[in-house]
C-alpha cells in the first residue's frame, strides 16, 4: 500500500493554529454545565416515562419514536429544519456571507453546528482557515479511486475514499495510545475538520474521474469550501454556479438525529470507531433512493416524464404518468418525508434561486409543473401524511441546469450532510453518549405481552395444568 508520503502538498502549512484551540475551547468551556445538567435530570427524572413505544412503531421502522437526543438541530413538522434553533430563512439571511455573493460562507454554519453559537464573519473566515490548512489528499486515495470500474456509481466512489482515508484518522491513533474516552471527542474534532476540509476536493476527484477524464482536482486557498468545488469540477469562472454550490451546501448540511444517514453514523460512532468510519457509513445510507438519492432519482423521472411527452406535459397528462409511477408500486421521488407535514422549506429557498436565475429552464418548468400536480395525487391515495415537496424534488433541477449529471447529486448531498454529521458526532463523545443498544423483539413476545393476563383461577389454567 501506498503511505500518505503521497500526500499532495497543501498550500498551506497543517499546524495547531489559535483558531482550533478557539473551537475546542469553545465546545470544551460547555460541557460541564452540560455534564451537570444531564447527570441533575437523569438522577431526577431517569425513570420517568415521556412517551410510549407502540407496536405500531416496533413494526413501522421506529416512525415517531423518540429516542434520541441531539442539541444541533431539530426537524420541526411544520416548521422544518432549525439549526442551533435557526430556521432555512433565518440562516439564509443571517450568515456571514461570502465576498461579493448574497449566500453563505459554510466556515460559518460549521462553526454553528460544532460550537453552538451564531457566527460572526470573523468566526465563518476562521474555520474557512482551518479548511484551507488541512486540504489535501494522500495520493493512495486517488488511486483506489482510479483501480475502480468506470461503472463504479459515484456515491460507492465517495464513501470508499472516506473510508480509504481512515489511516489518516488521528483519534484512531490516540484511542491505540490510551486516550481517556472523556478525552476522545478533541482527535475526533481534529478529524471532523480534516474530513470536512476535504469534502469539496474528494467530491471533484470523483467527479473528475466519472465526466472530466481525470482532471485533478487542486483546491484555490483564495476561495471559500463551497466555490472550490466549482471551481475543480472546471466551473470556477461561473459565479451564479459558485452561489448555487453555497445554497446546495448550506440547506443540506444537517436533518436532526433520527433520519438513515444521521442514525447509521451516529451508531456507528456510539462504538467509538473513528468518524472515517462512521461518516463512510453514513454516506452508504444516504445512497439509498428513499433517503438521499431521491435527488438523482427525482431528475431521472423528471427527464422521462419530458421523454415521453415530448416537453412540458399537461396537468392531466402529468397526472396520468404519476398515477402509473404509483400502479407499478414505485413512489414519486421528492415527495413525502417521514417528519415534515408542510413544503420543505428547503425546496422554497431552491425554487426561489431557480425563478431568480433559471425560470425559462424546460425542467424547471415541468418541476413546477410537477409542484402543481403531484400533491394532489398523491393526497387522494389517502396513505400518505405528506403529499408535499422535500429538498430532493428539486434540487436536481438546478445541479442540472449547471451541467451536473443525475448520479453525482448525491455526492454533493453528501458532502454537505457530513458537516452535520461530524459535529453530531464529536457532541456526542464529548457529552459521553454510550453505545446504542436497543432490543429486539420475537412476534411471539410480542403476541405474548399483548394477551390479556390469564386469571390463576381460570379453566385455561386448570386444563392446562391436567393436560401436563
Ligand atoms: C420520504 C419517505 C420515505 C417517508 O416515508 P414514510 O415516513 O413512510 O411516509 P408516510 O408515513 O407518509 O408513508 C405512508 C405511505 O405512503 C407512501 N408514500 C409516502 N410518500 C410517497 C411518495 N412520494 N410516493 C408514493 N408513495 C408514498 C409510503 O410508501 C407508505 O405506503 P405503504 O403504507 O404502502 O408502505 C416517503 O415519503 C418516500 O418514499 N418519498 C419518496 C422518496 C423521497 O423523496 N425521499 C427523500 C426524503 S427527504
Amino acid at each position: 500500500m501506498n503511505s500518505s508520503k503521497n500526500k499532495v502538498s497543501s498550500a498551506y502549512p497543517v499546524s495547531k493554529s489559535k483558531s482550533i484551540l478557539t473551537i475546542e475551547d469553545r465546545i470544551a468551556a460547555q460541557l460541564p454545565a452540560w455534564q451537570e445538567r444531564l447527570a441533575r435530570l437523569l438522577s431526577e427524572s431517569g425513570d420517568k416515562p415521556i412517551g410510549e413505544i407502540t407496536v405500531a412503531a416496533v413494526y413501522g421502522g421506529m416512525r415517531g419514536l423518540f429516542a434520541l437526543v441531539t442539541e444541533i438541530s431539530h426537524v420541526d413538522p411544520s416548521l422544518g429544519l432549525l439549526i442551533r434553533g435557526y430556521s432555512v430563512e433565518d440562516l439564509l439571511e443571517k450568515l456571514p456571507k461570502c465576498e461579493g455573493s448574497d449566500f453563505p460562507l459554510l466556515g460559518g454554519l460549521y462553526h454553528l453546528l460544532l460550537v453552538g453559537e451564531f457566527p460572526t464573519r470573523a468566526d465563518a473566515l476562521a474555520v474557512e482557515d482551518l479548511w484551507r490548512a488541512r486540504q489535501g489528499l494522500p495520493g493512495y486515495v486517488v488511486d483506489l479511486l482510479k483501480a475502480m470500474p468506470e461503472s463504479t456509481h459515484p456515491m460507492t466512489l465517495f464513501s470508499q475514499a472516506i473510508l480509504a482515508m481512515q489511516p489518516e484518522s488521528v483519534a484512531a491513533r490516540a484511542y491505540h495510545a490510551g486516550i481517556s474516552r472523556t478525552e476522545y471527542w478533541r482527535p475526533m474534532l481534529e478529524d471532523a475538520l480534516t474530513i470536512t476540509a476535504n469534502l469539496p476536493t474528494l467530491a471533484a476527484t470523483v467527479y473528475n474521474l466519472k465526466y472530466r477524464g481525470g482532471a485533478e482536482a487542486v483546491p484555490d486557498p483564495s476561495l471559500d469550501w463551497s466555490a472550490n468545488f466549482a471551481l475543480m469540477i472546471g466551473k470556477g469562472d461561473d459565479a451564479e454556479y459558485k452561489d448555487l454550490c453555497r445554497l446546495f451546501m448550506t440547506l443540506h448540511s444537517d436533518q436532526e438525529s433520527g433520519n438513515a444517514s444521521a442514525h447509521t453514523s451516529h451508531l456507528v460512532s456510539s462504538t467509538l470507531s473513528d468518524l472515517y468510519l462512521s461518516s463512510s457509513a453514513g454516506l452508504n445510507a444516504l445512497a439509498g433512493p428513499l433517503h438521499g438519492l431521491a435527488n438523482q432519482e427525482t431528475l431521472r423521472w423528471l427527464q422521462a416524464l419530458q421523454e415521453q411527452y415530448g416537453g412540458l406535459p399537461s396537468p392531466e397528462e402529468l397526472r396520468a404518468f404519476a398515477l402509473e409511477t404509483l400502479n407499478q408500486g414505485m413512489v414519486i421521488p421528492g415527495y413525502g418525508h417521514g417528519v415534515l407535514r408542510r413544503t420543505d422549506p428547503r425546496f422554497t429557498a431552491q425554487y426561489r434561486f431557480a425563478e431568480a436565475y433559471l425560470p425559462d429552464d424546460p425542467l424547471f418548468q415541468l418541476a413546477r409543473r410537477v409542484y402543481e400536480v403531484v400533491p394532489e395525487v398523491l393526497g387522494e391515495l389517502g396513505k400518505v401524511k405528506n403529499p408535499w415537496p422535500n429538498v430532493d424534488a428539486i434540487s436536481g433541477t438546478l445541479q442540472h441546469h449547471y451541467g451536473i449529471e443525475p448520479e453525482f447529486c448525491t455526492v454533493l448531498f453528501g458532502a454537505s450532510r457530513l458537516l452535520g454529521l461530524t459535529a453530531h458526532a464529536v457532541w456526542a463523545r464529548a457529552l459521553g453518549q454510550p453505545i446504542e443498544r436497543p432490543r429486539s423483539f420475537t412476534t411471539d413476545r410480542i403476541e405474548e405481552i399483548l394477551s390479556p393476563p390469564v386469571r390463576v383461577d381460570s379453566p385455561e389454567i386448570n386444563t392446562y395444568a391436567t393436560e401436563i
